[in-house]
Parts: C-alpha cells; structure tokens; sequence
C-alpha cells in the first residue's frame, strides 16, 4: 500500500508494510476522510471509499443465522445483535451486540455506526410486535442508518386475514414514518410451517380451501435477505417460491418425500374455531392458527414473484429440493402413526 503525503508535490510516495488495516468509525458509519499522522511534522490525507457495517437483528433465529453466515463469507463488515449472545452464532470477524426490541435503551449501541440493517421480524403478540419493530426502526433513525431492510410477510394488509399480516403492514407504515431509505421483504409462508401442521393420522385441517400459495423455503428467504442487505435496493418485494400450491398439493408432495400418506381436509372457519377453541384457551392464539388459513383462502398468498432469482441470481429451490436439501426437517412428519 501506498500513501501519497500531501506536504510537498515532490515528496516521494511511502510505502506501508503490508498488511496495514485501520479501522474508524463514527456515528453516521462511514468515515469519507481521515487523516494519519506519522510523526508531528508529517500529515497524510487517506480518502475511504466506503466502510460498510452491515447489522442483523435477531441473530440466534434461523433466517438471521444463514442470512448473517453467508455475509461472513463474503467478509462484509458485520454486526449481530441478539438477546442471547451466547446463541449467536460464531463467525469470524463479526461484532456480537446484546439488543432487545422491547429495550430501547439496547438499541442505541447496536445500531450505532451501521450502514444498513436487516431487521428481523420479532416474536410477540399481535399489535405489540409492530411497537417492538417501531422502537428498531426509530433506533437506526436515531443513528443514522443509511438503509433498512424489513422482513415482513406476503400479503401483508391492515385488512388481512391472518393478525400478523396485520402487524406487519403497521410496522412497514412506522417504518416509512421514519424517513429513512428502506427496502421490505415481504417473505411468502415459509413451507416449513407445514411441518406442524399435519396431526399424528397424517391429516392437515384448516379453512385453506383449494386456494394456492407461493410458499418459500427459509433458505430462500434467507439467501435474498442476505443479498438484499449487501446492496439494498430500495422498494417492496414478495419473496415466495417458485411455484403456488394449494394445500392438498403439499399434502401429496409431502406424501411422496416421507412414503406415507397425508391428506389436507379442508374445513370451514367456524369448525376450525370450534376444533382449536376446545384444545386453546388463548383466543387470540385460536385467531392466528385460523386465520393463517384464511390468509390463504383470501388468495393473499399466492402469487409467485421473481425476488428470490433477481436479487440471488438462482432460481427459488422448488419442493422437494429443499426437503431434500435438509432432510431431517421432515422427521416430524415421518414419526406420525
Ligand atoms: N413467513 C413465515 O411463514 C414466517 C414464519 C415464522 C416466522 N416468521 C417471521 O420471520 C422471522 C424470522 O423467521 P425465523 O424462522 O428466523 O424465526 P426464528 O428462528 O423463530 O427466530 C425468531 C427471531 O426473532 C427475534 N426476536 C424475537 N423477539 C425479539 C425482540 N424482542 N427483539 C429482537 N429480536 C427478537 C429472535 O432474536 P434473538 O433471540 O436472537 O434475540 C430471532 O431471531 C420471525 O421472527 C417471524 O417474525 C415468518
């Protein structure tokens, strides 16, 4: 590496033993310009192209992980933030910050210094996931982040079937209210929640009816996540899979993986209220398992999009090639009577 001193136009460039790595940083993450000093008589003026501090949020949590994994890789300058520390996962070179959403005093430090944020979707009730998601987005506009980028679920409506979705559209309107650039993912239904749907006869109840959905894998999701929070493209993108299914579809391709057969029995909303009121006594749990299904009743699912190809460069994995891919998540379903 060479620095060219600024004293004298004839001053000979300096030759730095490598390897030479400086760090700074300041509050609004990006230092444009800095100068070294060598000795008190000699000043050099160095211009930083771009240092680029990328946070995730929720990094114990399985989107988080991959997505925070595949930026290691790439060497990008990397922030986790989690509630467990301890659970993050270890890769090189990336800072592990302690941060809660429902803490907003945890927030400050984390999102200190970032260039962009993925903010993962938190657990909680309805109506109060939307207040934890507001208190991140008001800490990177306190910080000054350049770019966030909100996971947030297909579908998402302040008239949606399902509560979440719900929750969702209110989080992407505080997240707009803050000004700030921003990008939201909007991911299909994972097709991993199937993995719990089906009771131990093999059987699959739920008011879906014959409606499709473009349901994604997690590792898609967190493949375009990734990319997306590398260079953030501004906008709002569905990140579904390759292709719609309706739910007796996944039964029958689920069938065929497992070598056993499982069946979708379409119900109406009010006997899966009935059915889940008597095992639930939490209404508003009762609330979210049916109007998951009426989500995709409601056809809020299930148009397909081309996110996952033009941000990833490859082609959404379709069924069984990401239950191949990861085998042993279809286990639950293998171990029914
Ligand atoms: N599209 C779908 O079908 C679908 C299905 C399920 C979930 N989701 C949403 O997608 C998100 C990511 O999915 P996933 O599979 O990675 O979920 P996951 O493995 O269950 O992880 C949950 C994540 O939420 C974070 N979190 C929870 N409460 C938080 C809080 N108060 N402050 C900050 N972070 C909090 C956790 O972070 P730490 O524990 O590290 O703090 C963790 O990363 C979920 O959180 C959920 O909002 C979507």
């Amino acid at each position: 590496m060479w620095l060219r001193p600024l004293c004298h136009r004839d001053c000979a460039p300096l030759r730095l033993g490598a390897p030479l790595q400086l760090t700074a940083s300041c509050r609004e993450g990006r230092v444009s310009r800095c100068e070294i000093f060598l000795e008190p008589d000699i000043v050099v003026t160095v211009s930083v192209i771009e240092v680029r501090m990328l946070l995730i949020t929720g990094a114990s949590g399985r989107i988080a992980q991959r997505a925070a994994t595949l930026l290691a890789q790439r060497k990008l300058g990397l922030r986790l933030m989690t509630r467990t520390p301890e659970q993050a996962p270890k890769l090189d070179g990336a800072e592990v910050f302690r941060g809660d959403f429902a803490v907003p005093a945890t927030l400050d430090d984390a999102f200190a210094g970032v260039s962009a944020a993925l903010v993962v979707s938190g657990s909680g009730k309805p109506g109060e996931r939307a207040r934890l998601h507001r208190n991140a987005f008001e800490a990177a506009a306190r910080a000054r982040v350049k770019h966030v980028v909100y996971l947030s679920l297909q579908g998402a409506s302040p008239t949606s079937k399902y509560p979440f979705s719900r929750d969702h559209s209110l989080s992407e309107q505080y997240l707009a209210a803050t000004g700030l650039p921003h990008t939201v993912l909007r991911n299909a239904f994972y097709l991993d929640m199937f993995l719990n749907k089906f009771d131990d006869e093999g059987v699959m109840c739920g008011p879906a009816n014959e409606t499709r959905g473009a349901f994604v894998s997690r590792e898609d999701a967190a493949r375009t996540a990734a990319a997306v929070l590398a260079d953030p493209p501004g906008g709002t993108h569905d990140v579904t899979g390759l292709e719609a299914l309706s739910l007796a579809d996944v039964a029958v391709r689920f069938s065929a993986l497992i070598g056993r057969q499982l069946h979708y029995q379409p119900e109406s909303v009010a006997c899966a209220r009935k059915r889940l009121s008597k095992m639930e006594p939490d209404a508003s749990r009762v609330d979210l398992s049916v109007g998951w299904f009426e989500a995709i009743a409601a056809g809020e699912l299930e148009h397909t999009s081309d996110t996952v190809l033009h941000f990833t460069g490859k082609q959404p994995m379709n069924f069984e090639e990401y239950f191949r891919l990861f085998p042993g998540l279809l286990q639950p379903l293998r171990l029914g009577s």
